[in-house]
């Protein structure tokens, strides 16, 4: 059994890769800013059989990102496997925003990577852990976007970081890898309401060659399968999980 870490894992996208984890057999640390969000997905997940502990904390904060790793540890060994996925991503354009909104988004996107991936492969290194990182980038990373500069940037930075990392602990058996989702469609949710405008995702379903946007499955899908062994030999690498909305230009024939 694994011992796992996913941040962001109260609701969305981190929510099932946790559950996908949790499936998979491994016990998963579950650390998300939403105490009581955190605390309903933790007592489901439990109800359900799942191993699971839940630590509230702000990734942007590296004190709190560091006592988290600790206190895994200390409950059940050293980290195997982590997954920075928390991040927001507000809507804004850059000739409105003020730095405090642009730092926000790139404390919690980018610097809140750094705090957790570089906390776990300190954990790893330290107990000797061949493990694996995976981080959470976008689409957005390679392709801008109207209205999150700010966003995008952050992802930029997250899928170089990755790369990064996997040089620098390649050495120690740990790889470090990131996925970059397109639009996923996470449907109604209770407190939330829609997360996109349908008419955003219609538009963007009609802009994906599978003709379909995705779910929060494909990307666990994706996940675990860079967190598995059939994975060995891949790191410092990116997987993109578009429906192949990134791969070039559609709906532009070239006559
Ligand atoms: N949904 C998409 O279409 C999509 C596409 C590409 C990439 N992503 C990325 O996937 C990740 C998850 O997105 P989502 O759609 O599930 O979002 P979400 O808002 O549904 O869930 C994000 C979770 O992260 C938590 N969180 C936010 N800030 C935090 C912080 N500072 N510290 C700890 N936890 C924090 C939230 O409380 C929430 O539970 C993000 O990094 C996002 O950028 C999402």
């Amino acid at each position: 059994m694994r011992t796992a870490l996913v941040t962001g894992a109260a609701d969305g996208l981190g929510k099932a890769i946790a559950a996908k984890l949790l499936d998979l057999g491994d016990r998963v640390a579950l650390l998300d800013v939403n105490a009581e969000r955190l605390e309903r997905t933790r007592s489901e997940f439990a109800a359900q059989g799942g191993q699971v502990l839940a630590r509230t904390a702000d990734v942007a904060d590296p004190a709190q990102v560091e006592a988290t790793v600790r206190a895994v540890t200390e409950t059940w060994g050293p980290l195997e496997v982590a997954v920075s996925n928390a991040g927001i991503a507000p809507h804004q354009n850059l000739l409105d925003m003020a730095p405090a909104d642009w730092r926000r988004v790139l404390g919690v996107n980018l610097d809140g990577t750094f705090h957790v991936a570089t906390a776990v492969a300190r954990n790893m290194v330290e107990y000797g852990v061949a493990g694996t990182i995976c981080c959470v980038a976008s689409g957005a990373a390679f392709s801008a976007r109207l209205g999150a500069g700010h966003y995008c940037t952050s992802k930029a930075g997250v899928v170089m970081l990755a790369k990064c990392l996997a040089l620098e602990v390649g050495r120690e058996g740990i790889r470090v890898n990131a996925v970059a989702p397109g639009l996923i469609d996470h449907g109604h949710r209770e407190g939330l309401g829609e997360f996109v405008p349908r008419e955003y995702v219609e538009r963007m379903r009609a802009n994906t060659p599978l003709d379909r946007v995705g779910t929060a499955a494909h990307v666990a899908d994706a996940v675990a399968y860079l967190c598995s062994d059939q994975a060995a030999f891949v790191s410092g690498d990116v997987l993109m999980v578009d429906g192949a909305s990134g791969a070039g230009r559609y709906n532009l024939p070239w006559s």
